[in-house]
């Protein structure tokens, strides 16, 4: 298939909240992802990807190779075979390539359907995982659209993940001799390790009789063949294959004989189970699985009206949960990112943190304890009550010192030594994090449960505990210049500026601690100075005035360090090295302005009074701007740097090596609603808006419904070309910028703000906000042209002056106007 001249892969369905994929052959395999409570599973527009239970490292159900050629290969694949002909296809495209005369993958929220139609026999398969359940549902319908009779067969297929995935992509000398499987009434059981374990298995089951199976994948697929040529497929019959070691599959044959126009639905189960306790220790000897109490969920679901009810239960749920904020504005690219696909990223990230997508293979992080807190930024008002609980796991992963593990797994939800500690930044984020959370919810109550330190049983304070600790740990840790020392790294993970030659021809050393290395951040300084504001404003919440007034002077006092020692004439510098040099400084010759600061300092109300911000953010328009987005630094690195580590390992224009990390372009929206800038803020929106992207999805590659974690700068030969799509933090800061700041929607401590900063050329908007359990109607009006901000609201008809809406008592519904005045641009 030709593609050279197509720019569009797709198009949006904002009416079914859908993105259509009308060829299979898209720059790179396009997902989605199934579930959102334990069970998830990834889906790409050829049906590629897997599933896992809880923790895509440690309970894999089906396996995935990464960095595969072709780059998607391994999933669900159904194979359709004409039996009169021996004619055989997929119809996902993947894995047999076979040429479909009709293809459309539609990507929903956690649901996919993949339609195609090649001879007269069209199929159309819908993946879901019911809420609730640990298992996926996979339900085909096949219709004849020929005249004639057709003898078909449909053969399915799943590769098992031997569990931890990544013992399973290592451990070959075990792993070949481990696997297992029984097949009973139909049901294929996978349950390598059952004996050792005792505790899980998985199941695949189908909703039709089988003519056969198979459960050996080398026996399916032939010697020497691949998914593309299944020997099983190509003769027309499984081998009724039972592994013993090697390589467990799943797969049915079923028979299907259509008349003209006929539809056939088959329903297959794949799930997740783990014995009851009490039946876990079976008689010594035993090997029989237990597979008794999984009968009634697997029967119930092979059932087309369950299917049909738990999929119409997932579209009520995902109403329920996106209806409590929509907003009607003049910009369709803005509506539907907010109103569908940014709240959908931000869930999705809340739920993976970084640990499982196309290019996070689900074995090398966790959970990560900045990444994690800042997802709750954006998260936090579709599910409270699961905010709550995230909140209440990674602050149980705290030190007390304050520090943190950088990461901790999902199952265990015990930090993750594998990266260690010393990012200084780390901290911090819990404070902000805890504060969107009170922000949202006013539920104050959350600061007086008890939470271990590092999960030690005993060691329980009141969370406000952990909070006072984190902004201690930098007040404890500041370097030379008073600026909080780095560590390890902070938010920049690249930027390692402990590392360090003392003797020219030395080898270098590293300090991986947070303790050790002289480097500073401005960035952390910039952070605390916001973090402090968010504690006092905690701290005046619970009474404790005086230590409000403590941190609010800390804050104060940072803000002068950042302006005396931070600020490099026309924008806040980086850093300092471990020799004390400055980083992200006209007196260096490359890497002289650095975003990050930028937007942190600004963030935290440094340079608002005295014009510094409003100069920073100048500089970032006119040194890092770019039509794709803003890169981190220019200008980029073109040598590898020991004194600044990975950063400079980078080619230029890729990652933080001055690529266009999207993550950080939201804080420069932000700052530039606050010096009043909406229309640049605006158009730094639209820049990196993926919706608005996929006009050139021929250059930008991803996914155009979600966020990439970055798109190459302008040193690099792929300007424009987005990376790492669905699992950023970009998700997160991206929806907080345009509702909070840009649209002026924003929680409070103390209630709901209407502070909109909008383009000149806008003439107001809409919104239906839910906020602590009232729901309010909103109306902002601005004559087109004018810039300005709102002075006054009108609720419910009566004036309140200022922007700040009272709370309103649970199920009020209340009318609110907002007019914004002001000169005309
Ligand atoms: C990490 C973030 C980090 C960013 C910048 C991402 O890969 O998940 O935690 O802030 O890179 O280095």
């Amino acid at each position: 298939m030709m593609r050279r001249y197509q720019v569009r892969f797709g198009h949006f369905d904002d009416a079914r909240r859908e993105y259509v994929i009308d060829r299979p052959d898209t720059p790179l395999p396009w997902i989605n992802y199934l579930g959102s409570e334990a069970y998830f599973g990834l889906v790409s527009n050829t049906a590629g990807g897997y599933s896992f239970y809880r923790d895509a490292r440690l309970r894999r159900l089906t396996r995935y190779r990464y960095n595969n050629a072709p780059f998607d290969l391994g999933g669900r694949y159904l194979y359709v075979r004409d039996d009169a002909t021996g004619d055989y296809w997929t119809p996902s495209w993947q894995p047999t390539q076979r040429d479909l005369d009709e293809y459309e993958c539609r990507h929903g929220l956690s649901y996919t359907t993949i339609a195609s139609a090649r001879g007269g026999i069209r199929a159309e398969t819908l993946f879901f995982v019911p809420l609730g359940e640990t298992l996926e549902v996979w339900r085909v319908r096949v219709t004849n659209e020929r005249d004639t009779a057709a003898d078909l067969s449909l053969f399915s297929s799943v590769e098992f993940c031997l569990w931890d995935a990544q013992d399973d992509a290592t451990n070959f000398q075990r792993n070949f001799s481990t696997g297992q499987v029984e097949v009973a009434d139909g049901v294929i059981y996978h349950k390598t390790e059952y004996r050792e374990r005792r505790d899980h298995f998985a199941y695949f089951a189908c909703s039709e009789p089988l003519a056969g199976f198979d459960t050996q994948r080398d026996t399916f697929l032939g010697a020497y063949r691949g998914w593309d040529r299944p020997a099983a497929v190509e003769r027309g019959a499984a081998f009724d294959s039972v592994a013993h070691g090697w390589a467990p599959m799943g797969s049915h044959h079923v028979k299907l004989a259509l008349e003209p126009g006929e539809t056939r639905e088959v329903v297959f189960v794949l799930g997740y189970a783990e014995n009851p306790r009490a039946e876990k220790f079976d008689p010594p000897g035993s090997q029989t699985l237990n597979k008794r109490h999984v009968r009634p969920t697997i029967e119930r679901w092979l059932r087309p009206e369950t299917v049909a009810e738990g999929f119409a239960a997932l579209g009520a749920h995902w109403e329920r949960l996106l209806g409590g904020f929509q907003v009607a504005t003049p910009d369709t690219d803005t509506d539907r990112m907010v109103n569908i696909w940014n709240a959908y990223q931000c869930m999705v990230t809340f739920n993976m943190s970084r640990s499982a997508s196309f290019y996070e293979s689900g074995i090398g992080r966790g959970m990560g304890f900045r990444d994690s807190n800042q997802d709750l930024v954006g998260f936090v008002h579709i599910i409270p009550e699961r905010a709550r609980e995230r909140i209440l796991d990674i602050a149980a992963t705290q030190m007390d010192t304050g520090g943190a593990y950088h990461q901790y797994q999902p199952l265990t939800k015990r930090g993750n030594n594998d990266i260690g500690q010393g990012f200084n930044d780390d901290p911090l984020w819990l404070i902000l994090g805890v504060a969107a959370y009170l922000k949202e919810t006013g539920d104050t109550s959350i600061l007086d449960e008890p939470v271990p330190f590092d999960n030690v049983p005993g060691s329980e304070v009141p969370l406000y505990e952990h909070l006072r600790r984190s902004l201690n740990y930098t007040r404890e840790r500041l370097g030379p210049h008073g600026l909080p020392l780095i560590g390890r790294a902070d938010w920049n993970d690249c930027l390692n500026l402990n590392c360090f030659s003392d003797t020219p021809g030395e080898p270098f050393q590293t300090t991986e601690n947070a303790t050790g290395g002289s480097a500073e951040s401005v960035f952390i300084a910039g952070q605390f100075v916001l973090a402090a504001k968010e504690l006092a404003g905690i701290a005046d919440l619970r009474g404790l005035g005086d230590e409000a007034a403590e941190y609010r002077a800390a804050a104060e006092k940072m803000t002068g360090t950042v302006t005396e020692h931070g600020w490099d004439g026309g924008w806040f510098r980086r850093a300092y090295d471990f020799h004390g040099r400055p980083v992200g400084s006209g007196e260096n010759d490359e890497g002289q302005i650095f975003i990050e600061p930028q937007g942190m300092c600004v963030l935290g109300g440094v340079g608002l009074d005295d014009g510094l911000a409003v100069r920073a953010l100048d500089s970032v328009a006119e040194r890092l701007a770019t039509p794709h987005g803003i890169v981190l630094q220019q200008p980029a690195y073109s040598d590898y740097r020991i004194e600044l580590g990975e950063i400079s390992s980078y080619p230029p224009g890729y990652k933080e090596n001055a690529g266009i990390f999207c993550h950080t372009n939201p804080w420069i929206m932000i700052a530039e609603t606050m010096v009043g800038n909406g229309d640049r803020a605006f158009d730094y929106y639209r820049r990196i808006n993926p919706s608005v992207r996929e006009a050139i999805s021929e250059v930008h590659r991803c996914e155009p419904y979600v966020y990439p974690q970055m798109i190459a700068g302008r040193d690099a030969p792929t300007h424009g070309e987005a990376k790492n799509s669905w699992l950023t933090g970009t998700a997160a800061w991206n929806f907080v910028a345009i509702t909070q700041w840009i649209l002026g929607i924003r929680p409070e401590l103390t209630g709901l703000r209407i502070d909109p900063v909008l383009p000149a050329a806008w003439s107001g908007f809409r919104a239906t906000r839910a906020y602590r359990g009232a729901t309010y109607e909103i109306t902002v009006q601005k004559p087109a042209g004018v810039t300005g901000r709102v002075t006054h609201l009108l609720v419910d008809g009566e004036r309140v002056d200022g922007t700040l809406l009272p709370v309103a008592p649970a199920g009020a519904v209340v009318r609110v106007e907002a007019v914004v005045t002001g000169p005309a641009d």
